[in-house]
Formats: structure tokens, C-alpha cells, sequence
């Protein structure tokens, strides 16, 4: 993107760290905490398909080289609507709303341009929210945590503001 203009200058898949054709989310999380004192990078994509859904994490290192590529399978999900993603010490976290896909709706209203695709979203507040904990790899505890997924009361956010992770007490 040009920074003046906004204009488009192209596509990049970061010198092949992204796959060919996939997306990458509007927001990263630049995590400053790290024990060797340097940041890293991290962002996601998001896969969709009848086979299932997944989400894959990027971590990148200050140099731009990719550090970790981690694809995590969602069960029991065939759709992913999530824009933003928090990072912890072992984890890479996102929060799945509620959201199912109209295809009724997408096929009779979206393709004669009567609505957006955000329309097409419908909201269930009879299912729970879940709380996706997807293993971060490479720290430098050396522990892989197991993947978890909480579920919670339905809710959906678009942003989100910080995570952080509690050691318990002796
Ligand atoms: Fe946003």
C-alpha cells in the first residue's frame, strides 16, 4: 500500500511465508515480552471449508523471518468469523462468537447485491461462545500446552484488548 495515497501497490505473501492465495487477519499482536529481549510477530489466517474450519498462527521474529507456522483444526465448526487474536506466554487465543452463515440469504440477496456479506452473519445466542487456547510452540519454558476450548455465555467481539496468563500460587 502506498503510504500517501492508501493506493494498492500489490500483493505479498512475505517472501513466501504465506501461503498462496490464503488471508491474513486485519490485526496482529506485536508480543514484547519475550526472554531473549525481542519481539515478535503474530497474526493469523482462517480456513473454511466442509471438511472443517481451521485458523493458522504466523510468528514472525524482528528480522521479518518466520519463526512458527501452527494450523489448529476447530471441531465442530464449519465457519470462522474471527478478526482479532490475543497472544499469551504459551498460547494463541481467539474468541469464536456464536456466527453461523446464511447461504440462503447469501444465494437469493448477496449475489443480486441486495445486501453485504455481514449480513449474511446471524448471531445464535442459543449456542455458547468458545474460548480457543491454541498452543504457542517455541517457548522458551519448553512447554506445549494442550489446546483447550472454553466454552462461555454467547458474546462477540470484534477487537480485543490484552491477555496475560496467571502462575498459580504456591
Ligand atoms: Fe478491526
Amino acid at each position: 500500500m502506498d503510504p500517501l495515497t492508501l493506493a494498492t501497490v500489490g500483493e505479498s505473501s512475505m517472501g513466501g511465508a504465506l501461503k498462496e492465495g490464503g488471508t491474513f487477519a486485519a490485526h496482529y499482536r506485536v508480543v514484547s515480552s519475550e526472554a531473549d529481549g525481542g519481539r515478535r510477530w503474530v497474526s493469523f489466517s482462517s480456513s473454511t471449508g466442509f471438511g472443517g474450519a481451521a485458523l493458522t498462527f504466523y510468528e514472525f521474529g524482528e528480522d521479518g523471518r518466520k519463526l512458527h507456522e501452527t494450523t489448529h483444526a476447530l471441531e465442530n465448526t464449519s465457519m470462522v468469523f474471527v478478526h482479532d487474536m490475543l497472544v499469551s506466554e504459551h498460547y494463541y487465543i481467539v474468541l469464536l462468537g456464536p456466527i453461523d452463515f446464511d447461504p440462503k440469504k447469501f444465494a437469493t440477496q448477496y449475489v443480486l447485491s441486495k445486501c453485504s456479506i455481514a449480513e449474511c452473519l446471524v448471531y445464535d445466542r442459543n449456542k455458547p461462545a468458545r474460548v480457543v487456547l491454541a498452543p504457542r510452540p517455541g517457548r522458551p519454558s519448553g512447554k506445549v500446552l494442550a489446546p483447550r476450548s472454553l466454552p462461555t455465555d454467547p458474546c462477540f467481539a470484534f477487537h480485543h484488548v490484552n491477555a496475560f496468563e496467571v502462575r498459580p500460587g504456591p
